[in-house]
């Protein structure tokens, strides 16, 4: 690889379409760094089957995943896409780092507390519990300097960097010590219901979650149904404007005008007007995103093609590091004959 900084970033195939949240928190922002960064692009596939899961659907959802990846504007050619379950190393190096993970700090993951309580605390599975550290795995095992995600995962990657600086400090230095990057506007995008909560593929409720696969007149059918309030004032306020105020945020995101702005052109005008505007810039945004996504998945031994192109291109970075890990940590080599 060259001298620019390594970006490593990941989704999980939980569903057949990613929803707004996914794209605004991470894929604009991946899509803007891939040039300036050696970016590699991960479908962790492995932390979707944390939680109960169909196995008939998982092959389609992998693979929609990566279309819309792609779609969207990551090049496969330029920065690495890979299907996280293809390179073993990175369930090899969770493993390592298991070892070296406390239960109690494991246990503080809010990720974890939250998904635990969905399912009932009993059944909630220890590849659930272990999700930080296959992710940090994911992110380790590439001298990863940057990672774009949205403000949920800030704590996963505090974690990364504990555990690779207490890996570096018992066994020698091995890891970069990875840095979160968060969009601080966009970092968090609600549910149009429910604008309490954030917007989640695993949601309860599909009306207020906007997916890019979605039909164009479904999409904007949602958008104009959003949760907003009875004061007619257009005006970021998370605490008393919580619809509103996410209204504004997506706007922003998709055309690229500051919030200050929005509510500038917005004064004076009604609810009505500002859904149409965020319905129009949105979808047409995702048209165009879902039709290519669509033209890809016409030929998936295409976009198989792809991703084992591109999982070799991973493997050549992530096994020599799992064997300097290996060999940090005292594991015998096994000699090959
Ligand atoms: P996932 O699939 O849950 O989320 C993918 C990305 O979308 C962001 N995101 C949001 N951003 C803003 N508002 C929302 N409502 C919203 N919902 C989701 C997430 O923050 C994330 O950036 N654990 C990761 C997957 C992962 C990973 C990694 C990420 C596994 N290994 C290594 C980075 C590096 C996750 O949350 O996936």
């Amino acid at each position: 690889m060259s001298s620019k900084p390594i970006l490593f970033s990941g989704m999980a195939p939980s569903a057949d379409s990613l929803q707004i949240g996914n794209y605004i928190g991470a894929l604009l922002q991946w899509k803007e760094m891939q040039q300036a960064n050696d970016a590699i692009f991960c479908v962790v596939d492995l932390h979707a089957i944390t939680v109960p899961q169909d196995p008939a659907g998982l092959p389609d959802h992998t693979r929609r995943t990566a279309a819309q990846y792609i779609a969207a504007g990551i090049d496969p050619t330029m920065s690495i896409l890979f299907v996280q379950s293809h390179v073993s190393a990175h369930t090899e190096l969770a493993w390592i780092l298991n070892t070296i993970t406390g239960f109690g700090e494991a246990s503080r993951m809010t990720q974890f507390k939250d998904k635990a309580a969905k399912q009932g605390t009993e059944a909630a599975s220890l590849g659930l519990f272990a999700y930080p550290t296959l992710m940090a795995a994911d992110i380790l095992l590439y001298d990863t300097n940057v990672v774009p995600v949205g403000d949920d995962q800030k704590q996963h990657i505090e974690l990364t960097r504990d555990l690779a600086n207490r890996f570096n400090s018992r066994f020698g230095e091995t890891f970069v010590i990875p840095e979160a990057i968060i969009m601080k506007e966009t970092a968090r995008i609600y549910d149009l219901q429910n604008p309490e909560s954030k917007m989640s593929k695993t949601s309860a409720s599909d009306s207020g979650v906007v997916w890019m696969m979605d039909e164009p007149s479904k999409t904007a059918k949602k958008i104009r149904s959003a949760v907003t309030d009875d004061d007619r004032e257009i005006r970021f306020d998370r605490g008393a404007k919580p619809g509103v105020s996410n209204l504004l945020t997506i706007l922003s995101a998709f055309t690229g005008t500051s919030v200050e702005l929005l509510e500038q052109r917005f004064a004076g005008r009604g609810y009505g007007d500002l859904k149409g505007e965020v319905a129009d810039a949105v979808v047409s945004t995702f048209e165009p995103i879902r039709s290519r996504a669509l033209e890809l998945l016409d030929d998936p031994s295409e976009l198989d093609r792809i991703l084992a192109v591109n999982a070799e291109r991973a493997e050549a970075i992530a096994q020599p590091m799992l064997a300097k890990v290996y060999d940090r940590v005292g594991l015998l080599p096994r000699v090959r004959r």
